[in-house]
């Protein structure tokens, strides 16, 4: 695969956010801080290293960091000391660095849980087998990951109308996940079956995910898109010129408010207002139903200078107050579906969340057969 420094990506793009080095050794990332204008690709041999990368935006997107997480739990059982409670430590406090870089996608905590207990169950006769055992893990996490983003795209496909003009904000795309994205892989999938689609990416202000990655990714794939400012939205639905939006989410909480990119409840509330479908597309790994709702859902706060500066430039006189949450809340009755791999739930809330839900019986019979497959 042309672009990616890795004999076997995951990813089914010609480029990817996060792949896993073949010999468990490594986390290679594409640094997306650079996008569009340069495409590299960072070797982090060490898990400190992976929380900076996911701290400062190297790689961002819910699912991708989850999977990052996932790869930085390998990386830190290959240099972890081999005296089991020595090991023990290691891995847990890995597991806390990894889950305090970035507060709102549920995804990451997820992940690292699932690594960390993996990690901690004593089903290996050595180190070297252990760092085998979660690697595999870790590569199930991401190929399930592309997987769920395929049937989620199918699923939103079916409500996007030939000809539509679909509104996007951030970047929901394969640079998000494990490859395919989740609102963009609604689009991917349109696209795909032929409808003659066109898509508006809003800037996303303050750090250009839609300007720098949605344009990137959806002109290189083919599929006409145009930036617009975040602010433009509102008069292109008032001209006609949007039919609906599609988005992801960073957590679903089990009343099913969504939290996104900073600006999705702009968004929301605008396609409410001019009788819009407004869409959320996200892996069941992103719905969290231990949160009761939108208000528990931790916000990140991000740093003034993601507004203040425009690269070197001051673009607020210092000394005046920013504010930078990097996420909001859209209540569930602003959300038209969320499309899942798990299927739709329509209208979103309690109700449809748990008909899609895995059932506990049959999530304890997934664990048991999972623990049986790893003994
Ligand atoms: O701050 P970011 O770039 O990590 O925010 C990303 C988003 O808000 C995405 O819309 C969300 O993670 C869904 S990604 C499939």
């Amino acid at each position: 695969m042309a672009g990616v420094p890795h004999p076997e990506p995951l990813s089914c793009a010609s480029y990817s956010a996060v792949e896993l080095s073949l010999d468990n050794d490594r986390v290679i990332l594409l640094e997306q801080r650079e996008l569009p204008t340069v495409e590299r690709y960072l070797s982090l041999a060490d898990c400190a290293e992976v929380v900076a990368a996911i701290t400062d935006m190297v790689v961002r997107g819910a699912p991708a960091i989850g999977i990052t997480a996932a790869y930085g739990m390998v990386v830190a059982a290959a240099k972890a000391p081999r005296e089991p409670s020595d090991f023990s430590s290691h891995m847990t406090a890995a597991a806390a660095g990894l889950k305090a870089s970035r507060p709102t996608a549920v995804n990451l905590a997820w992940a690292v849980d699932a690594m960390l207990q993996l990690a901690l169950s004593d089903v290996c006769e050595s180190a070297e087998d252990r760092v085998e055992l979660l690697a595999d893990r870790a590569r199930r996490i991401h190929r399930d990951d592309v997987e769920a983003c395929r049937r989620m795209g199918a699923y939103g496909a079916e409500r996007v109308p030939d000809g539509a003009r679909i509104l996007t904000h951030c970047n929901a795309g394969a640079l998000a996940t494990g490859g395919y994205g989740t609102a963009l892989g609604v689009i991917r999938a349109a696209h795909e079956l032929g409808k003659a689609i066109t898509v508006l990416a809003d800037e996303t202000r303050p750090y250009l995910q839609g300007a720098r990655l949605t344009a990137w990714e959806l002109h290189r794939d083919g599929i006409p898109v145009e930036v617009i400012a975040d602010s433009a939205s509102g008069a292109l639905m008032r001209n006609g010129q949007i039919d609906l939006a599609v988005v992801g989410s960073d957590r679903v909480a089990s009343n099913g408010d969504v939290a996104n990119k900073i600006g999705t409840y702009n968004v929301a509330v605008l396609c409410r207002a001019h009788e819009l479908p407004f869409y959320v597309a996200a892996p069941w790994s992103t719905v969290d139903m231990a949160c009761v709702d939108g208000n528990h859902i931790p916000i990140e706060e991000r740093a003034a200078e993601e507004i203040s500066m425009s690269g070197e430039r001051r673009m607020v006189a210092s000394g005046i107050g920013v504010r930078n949450p990097a996420f909001d809340v859209t209540p569930a009755s602003l959300v038209s579906a969320l499309f899942t791999e798990r299927g739709v739930a329509s209208p979103l809330g309690p109700a449809s969340l748990n008909q899609i839900a895995p059932q506990v019986a049959a999530k304890s019979r997934d664990s048991a057969m999972e623990a049986k497959r790893h003994v």
